[in-house]
This record gives structure tokens, C-alpha cells and sequence, in this order.
């Protein structure tokens, strides 16, 4: 019997009514039995600045203390400009900082991403794909999980109703946890 996989999740949008974050809440029901999610609300974290580097904000302390408890990542995001909104990216290089002493290294990941466009942030994925590589971080390669004309699949309440993108997701939870499982082992032997 494996042990218990915990995944750190969390949502590249500050706003309230977001549909990445009601993305992360529905990923609370579709998780694989032994596994629990934690998330955390990026909302706080100062923007970078390496003056203030050698005493890190509480926040960022917090943030960096939970990435490293975590088994596995979780990014649900949106995309701006073909990207990825700024908050994220702080994040992301916050946790990657002091240089030497990065929380992200050899984390598994996966990453989601709903957008009321057409493309469901598959550009904003491409980029994070691009900082794995450089953070040391082993993504789960598929499904993609791009969840397009978001607005028609939550409800009035904003919960996931789309039954196709629940198990789209439930498949990519599904490889997360299998994937760190693997990593797991290969890092006992
Ligand atoms: C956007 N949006 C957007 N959407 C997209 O699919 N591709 C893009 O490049 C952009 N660019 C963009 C830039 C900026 C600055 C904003 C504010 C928005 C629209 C975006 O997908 C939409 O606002 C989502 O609802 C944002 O995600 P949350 O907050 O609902 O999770």
C-alpha cells in the first residue's frame, strides 16, 4: 500500500469570483483517495525585491515552508497576455530564492488552466513548462488540462459542472499522484 500523497495547490488569480480558483475548489472532490490538497492563497505575498531578500516576508517563509511539505504541486492558472499574470510569477520566483535555497527543486507538478477564451491558457502553459526546466521540477506531461469558454462550465454558484473537464482532471490528479509515487521510489533506491 503506498502512503499518502499531499498536494500543494494553488491559483495564479487573486480575484474572488476566479474561475482558476474555482477550479482549485472542485479539484477538492476529484482528488484520488490518500491524497489530501492544501491550498494557499498567493494574496499577500510582497513583490520580489532582493534588498529584502536576506529576511524573507512571513508569507513567503509560509509559502516556502508548505512547498517543501508538500509532495507534489499543483498550478491552476490563468493566462494574461499569453502568459502568466504577474502574482504567479512572483510567486514562482520567490519560492526559488535565496539562490541555492529553492523550495521548488525535484517537486513533481501539474498544472491547469481555465480561461473564457478559446485556448484554455495553453500558452501560460507552455511558459511554466519552460521554468520546470530551469526550477529542477518534474511535470506530469498529460493530460492537458486547458479548460476553454470557462464560463459555460461552472454554475451559478461556481462550482464545475462540466462532467468531460471533471474527469479530465480527475485523469491529471490521477498521473500527478502516480508520477510522485514513481519519483518516490526512485529516490529510495
Ligand atoms: C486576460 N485574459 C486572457 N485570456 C486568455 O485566454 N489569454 C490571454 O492572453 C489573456 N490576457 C489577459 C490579460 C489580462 C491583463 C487580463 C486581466 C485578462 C482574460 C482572462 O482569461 C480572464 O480574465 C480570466 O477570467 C482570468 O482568470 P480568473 O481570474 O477568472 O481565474
Amino acid at each position: 500500500m503506498e502512503g499518502e500523497v499531499r498536494i500543494l495547490g494553488f491559483a495564479g488569480s487573486l480575484r474572488k469570483a476566479s474561475f482558476n480558483k474555482a477550479v482549485l475548489q472542485a479539484v477538492r472532490q476529484l482528488v484520488p483517495t490518500g491524497t489530501v490538497l492544501e491550498t494557499f492563497d498567493l494574496d499577500g505575498i510582497p513583490l520580489y525585491n532582493q534588498d529584502i531578500e536576506p529576511v524573507l516576508p512571513p508569507k513567503v517563509k509560509e509559502f516556502k515552508a508548505k512547498i517543501r511539505a508538500a509532495d507534489a504541486i499543483l498550478i491552476v492558472t490563468p493566462e494574461y497576455n499569453y502568459s502568466i499574470p504577474g502574482v504567479l510569477k512572483n510567486a514562482i520566483d520567490w519560492g526559488s530564492r535565496p539562490y541555492g535555497d529553492s523550495a521548488w527543486n525535484g517537486k513533481p507538478v501539474a498544472i491547469m488552466g481555465a480561461s473564457p477564451g478559446f485556448l484554455g491558457t495553453a500558452r501560460a502553459q507552455y511558459q511554466l513548462r519552460q521554468m520546470f526546466d530551469y526550477l529542477n521540477m518534474y511535470p506530469v506531461n498529460g493530460p492537458e488540462v486547458l479548460i476553454s469558454r470557462a464560463a459555460e462550465k461552472f454554475d451559478e454558484f461556481g462550482n464545475l459542472k462540466d462532467e468531460p473537464t471533471r474527469s479530465l482532471i480527475k485523469e491529471l490528479l490521477n498521473e500527478l499522484v502516480r508520477w510522485t509515487q514513481e519519483l518516490q521510489k526512485m529516490k529510495k533506491n
